[in-house]
């Protein structure tokens, strides 16, 4: 069957946040990012301050509001910091729009022409869960690096900060309410093409207190995986619906970027102070029988609090921080995989366990 949504890449995933000034320093410092682009006052722009920050394949756009009367303040002002926008790169983003559109998605952006002297650059964009859109972003004619409106900002760039190894992202997941992850299963198949690589139920993803269910939808090439969870009955409440609570509606939970040396990566990032759930210790002492042998150090994983999985194809590694802003929503997982193509399912009730400890610790188990 003919693709007719091709999307070539993530293009960047773009976040609105209460001061983009300071979280620019913080992915930076942190994670490893290159400041690379900038909007703001003094390009003229009077609406917003975006910055651009890249490693590897991975761009994000920070973007603070000017103004009260801001939509981009309506959205932090509901959700506090978090993605507003994960952005696809097509061939055709009048034609991505047209079909998606045609397919039921609501629209958000009517096809946009910029031309300068960088070429025409055209942007589109739809409604998904909650306040979160899909941008198309068409830049086969536009020469430009960066976005109309944007200069270069490498010399604000952080001095003396290395990567930390991040190359791409490898999916990221969205929380929807309970009882409507069919309903975004059928969007991401019906209107975006996608199909279903796997599904998780409540039997899989359960510990003695909460449960949530999943599925795995990915684009036409395999490359662009957006898992979707919601909340499954338990005794206590769980992650998801804690998730949907301060977020205030549905988005993106956690985004996944990939790294060829998780050692390495999560060492670096450790030491710049980004914040890893832990397991406890029985689970280093279990893996050797669970997972059979790997190339890595079992002692150096433990320390660093690295979990691993296997499927049919090889296994996995894999690390979860704690959520990155005050309110308990987004965070990041660092992922390397070593021929494995599923998502840690052996690892699920670890995870839980470990994200209920922090549950119980801000009083919201
Ligand atoms: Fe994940």
């Amino acid at each position: 069957m003919e693709d007719f949504l091709p999307l070539k890449r993530i293009d960047y995933i773009e976040f609105f946040c209460g001061n983009a000034k300071q979280s620019a320093i913080y992915y930076q410092y942190a994670f490893g990012f290159k400041l690379t682009g900038y909007s703001g006052l003094e390009t003229g722009n009077k609406a917003f301050a975006s910055y651009i920050l890249e490693q590897g394949k991975i761009r994000f756009i920070l973007t603070s509001p000017y103004s009260d009367d801001s939509f981009i303040a309506e959205h932090i002002k509901k959700h506090g910091d978090g993605v507003r926008d994960v952005a696809f790169e097509v061939d055709d983003a009048v034609k991505a729009f047209d079909e998606t559109v045609k397919r039921g998605a609501v629209p958000v952006l009517e096809p946009t022409i910029i031309e300068n002297e960088d070429g025409r650059f055209i942007k589109s964009s739809i409604k998904t869960f909650g306040d979160t859109i899909h941008s198309f972003i068409e830049r086969k004619n536009y020469s430009g690096k960066l976005f109309p409106g944007f200069v270069n900002a490498s010399a604000k760039c952080l001095k003396d900060i290395t990567d930390t190894g991040l190359k791409a992202v490898d999916h990221m997941v969205g929380n929807v309410e309970l009882g409507e992850m069919i309903n975004w299963v059928e969007f991401y198949s019906h209107t975006l093409g996608f199909n279903q690589l796997l599904s998780f139920d409540d039997k899989d993803i359960s510990t003695e207190y909460t449960a949530l269910m999943s599925k795995v939808m990915q684009n036409n090439t395999g490359k662009i995986k957006i898992p979707i969870n919601e909340p499954a009955a338990g005794k206590k409440k769980s992650q998801i619906e804690e998730y949907l609570d301060f977020y205030k509606s549905p988005g993106i939970q956690h985004v996944a970027m990939s790294t060829p040396d998780i050692l390495d990566t999560v060492k670096r990032l450790s030491s710049r102070g980004v914040e890893f759930l832990t397991v406890p210790t029985t689970y280093y002492t279990e893996l050797v029988k669970r997972i059979g042998k790997i190339d890595e150090n079992i002692r150096e994983l433990e320390k660093l609090g690295i979990l691993v999985d296997r499927d049919e194809d090889g296994y996995l590694l894999q690390i979860f921080t704690k959520p990155v802003e005050d309110r308990p929503t987004l965070f990041f997982e660092i992922i390397q995989r070593k021929g494995a193509r599923s998502f840690g399912k052996g690892n699920f009730k670890a995870l839980f366990e470990s994200i209920e400890r922090e549950q119980s610790l801000r009083g919201t188990l």
